[in-house]
Parts: structure tokens; sequence; C-alpha cells
């Protein structure tokens, strides 16, 4: 999973207004733009609509060409603030994979993307964790990198005025120790012209209770989503950690608490061994796993979470090629980020949106939301009061 292999073909875009609209003639759906049309909720559109399956399109929609269907793949991950963020499409790239935006702009049009998360800010900047910080897994890759970032300050001074340019919404993944680490970090960052969101990593040591994960304790995710929720206005994403036993009372702690959206997951705990020394090969002993291996944990973890929440569920993990972000949709996520493929091609992100329209419009589909949550269990009477509205 290294970092080679980037093709330079794509236009550049870091700052500043586009001059070329891939999408010109549709609405532009950044995060300031008013609300033009009814947009996703969790449960996607109120009318039922049947959910065609995988395989080839329908013949007729065929025949009409995937230019028949105008697709609309716009969705609003925090519906309780109409408009604050409306992502154009659901495709995002997951932070710590997509550095601050700007480093992929001579790689692709980053504002083609739903959203970019940024990587992991604090309060004070962090060095991170002793090398090595990264090894190859099957399937995937550990990572150590200990949240290295040069702090939110210099995050506000160096990054937000270029995003404020853009029109693909910012939204910034926060890390700490402590909720006033948390909070300290978000009251610096609400009313920051190019900030769209906040995005909390909550797989960090609490010290306050002694070093357990504010992700794996019910209380703890809930008081610092709270916390959180009191100071900013701010779209607020909540993003779970898949190493607890049982996600649903954490991801329903958190809705309870005041988030917009939860996304899920971040990497599962491993360690990797140098097989010349026999030691632990990472200088953290500890690193978070990640790629395609995760895959099957985070659609169970969706799968679950979307039956007791109603708020948007954006699923994180191994997420390579349009077939990975069905099955995340038909477990009841309505949008996805992509991590770790960014590192082998920085392209999948953009490839995945251009597939998925092409998909809809082969099934006649005018927005990829017929398509949530078709993989969950039927239910009597919808909607519950803690469940996705999906169809029965
Ligand atoms: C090198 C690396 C750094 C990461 N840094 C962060 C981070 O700062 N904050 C965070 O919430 N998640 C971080 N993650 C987790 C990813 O955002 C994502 O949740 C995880 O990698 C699973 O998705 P994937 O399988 O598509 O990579 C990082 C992942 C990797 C591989």
């Amino acid at each position: 999973m290294g970092g080679g292999g980037l093709r330079h073909k794509r236009s550049v875009v870091t700052s500043g207004p586009r001059a070329r609209d891939p999408y010109a003639g549709t609405p532009r759906l950044g995060v300031r733009a008013p609300r033009t049309k009814p947009v996703a909720t969790p449960a996607g559109p109120s009318t039922v609509v049947p959910v065609p399956a995988r395989g080839p399109a329908p013949a007729d929609a065929a025949a009409r060409g995937p230019d028949a269907v105008a697709v609309d793949l716009s969705v609003d991950l925090a519906p309780k603030r109409p408009g604050k963020l409306l992502l154009r499409n659901p495709v995002l790239v997951a932070s710590g994979t997509f550095g601050y935006g700007i480093e992929y702009g001579e790689v692709l049009d980053v504002e083609r993307l739903g959203a970019i998360c940024c990587k992991g800010t604090t309060l004070k900047p962090r060095a991170g964790n002793p090398p090595p910080r990264v090894t190859e897994t099957p399937g995937g890759m550990l990572n150590s990198i200990g949240l290295q970032n040069p702090g939110v300050d210099a995050v506000i001074e160096r990054y937000a005025p270029l995003w404020a340019g853009w029109q693909v919404p910012v939204i910034v993944n926060v890390a700490g120790e402590s909720i006033d680490d948390y909070v300290g970090v978000v009251r610096k960052l609400d009313g920051v012209p190019g900030v769209a969101g906040i995005e909390l990593n909550i797989s960090c040591p609490n010290v306050g209770k002694g070093g357990l994960q504010f992700a794996v304790d019910r209380e703890a995710a809930a008081a610092v989503t709270a916390a959180v929720r009191r100071a900013t206005d701010l779209p607020l994403l909540v993003k779970l950690s898949p190493n607890v036993a049982d996600i649903r009372p954490i991801a329903r702690a958190i809705e309870d608490a005041g988030a917009d959206a939860i996304t899920a997951i971040n990497t599962l705990s491993g360690i990797a061994i140098d097989r010349s020394t026999r030691k632990p090969l990472l200088g953290n002993v500890y690193g978070g796993l990640s790629g395609p291996a995760i895959r099957p944990v985070a659609l169970r973890i969706v799968y679950e979470v979307a039956q007791v929440v109603d708020i948007p569920i954006v699923a994180i993990g191994g997420v390579t090629a349009l077939d990975d972000v069905l099955d995340y949709l038909a477990a009841g996520a309505v949008a996805v980020q992509v991590g770790t493929a960014i590192f082998a091609d920085p392209e999948v992100p953009l490839r995945i949106v251009d597939e998925l329209r092409a998909y809809c419009a082969a099934r006649g589909l005018a927005s990829h939301l017929p398509l949530v949550g078709s993989a969950l269990p039927a239910r009597p009477n919808r909607p519950s009061s803690k469940g996705v509205e999906y169809r029965p």
C-alpha cells in the first residue's frame, strides 16, 4: 500500500472558484448552496421504491441508455440542519488518508468529491508515534500514525482559507484525550469559513477514564458528543470504533446526545510481529487495521446501527469499488468514505461516483437513495422510533 503509481492526469484544483464544472447545468451542491430540492433523509425518499437487484439493468432502462435518467446523487448528512451539510454525491474521502485535500490537487479533481474528511486534528500539535508506523497485511494495512498533526490553530491558518474557496465541503476530524480537548478544538473551528462540519474521532484514550477509549464506553461517548454539541451548531458526525462487543447502545447514545450523523467504522486494533526479531513490528506495538480485510466487520456494524438509529450513517471500511458501495447502501448507509484504497489509486473515489451515477441511470433510478436499506430485516411497523425508515 505505498503511495506510488499516482497518475497525474486530472485537472489541478486546489483553491478558488472552479473554472470548469463537470456538473455544469446541475445545481452546485456545495455546503453553502441553498436547498433547491428535497434531499435525502437517512431513510431515503418517503415513497416506497422497489429495489433493483444487482446484475444486468432492466431492458427498458438499458435501451434508453445511461443518459436517459437525470441522476441526483446528493445527500444531506445533517437533515436536522437543512442545507448545512448537503453533499453533491455520497462518496467522501476518509480522515488520515487524504491529508487536508490540497495534497491531491495535482492528481484528481478534489471538488468532485462528496466531501473531504481531513486528518485528525488536536488542540496542540502532535508528533505522532515512533516508526515504523505502517505495514501491509493480508487485504489491508496496519497504521500507528498516532494522530500526527500541526494542531488546530495551524489547520485554521493554513488550510481553512483554501477550503473556504472550494465547493466541496471539508469536514474536520477532531481528536482529543479529554472532553475539554474536544470542546477546545471545536470552539476554535466553530464559525471558521471553510469548515463545513466536524467528525469526532472518539477512538482516543480518555485520560479521565484511565486511558479507556471514549468510543468503547456508552457514557463517555455520549458525554463527549453532548459537550461538543453544546459547543457548536456545525454539523456533527461521530465516528464509531469497531473494537466493542455491542455497538448498538453506543450508537443510540451518540444519537441521543445530539450527533447529526454516524460514521462507521474506524480501524480495528491489531499488531504485527517483525519476523526477523520476533518482536512487535510497529513502533507503537498496536496499530489500526484498515482496507478490504475489515469490510465484513464494517458491513455488520452498519447493518446493526441502521436498525437502531434514525440519523444518517456514513460507511467506511475497505471500499475499493462500486460493488462495495452498493453493499453498504443495502446495509443502511446513505454515503461512504474511501480510505486505504486511495493509497493504491487516488482516483477510486471519483471513479465510484461516476459508476454509481451510471448504475442508477441504467436502472431508471433518479437517486441512489432507493438502494438504501434493502438488506435490512423487514419490520411490521415502520418507521420505528429508533430504526432507519426502510422498506418493510
Ligand atoms: C494512515 C491512516 C491514518 C488514519 N488517520 C485517521 C485519523 O486521523 N482520524 C480518524 O478518525 N481515522 C483515521 N483513519 C481511519 C480511516 O479514516 C478509516 O476509518 C479506516 O481506515 C477504515 O477505512 P478504509 O478501510 O477505507 O481505510 C486512518 C486510517 C489510515 C489508514
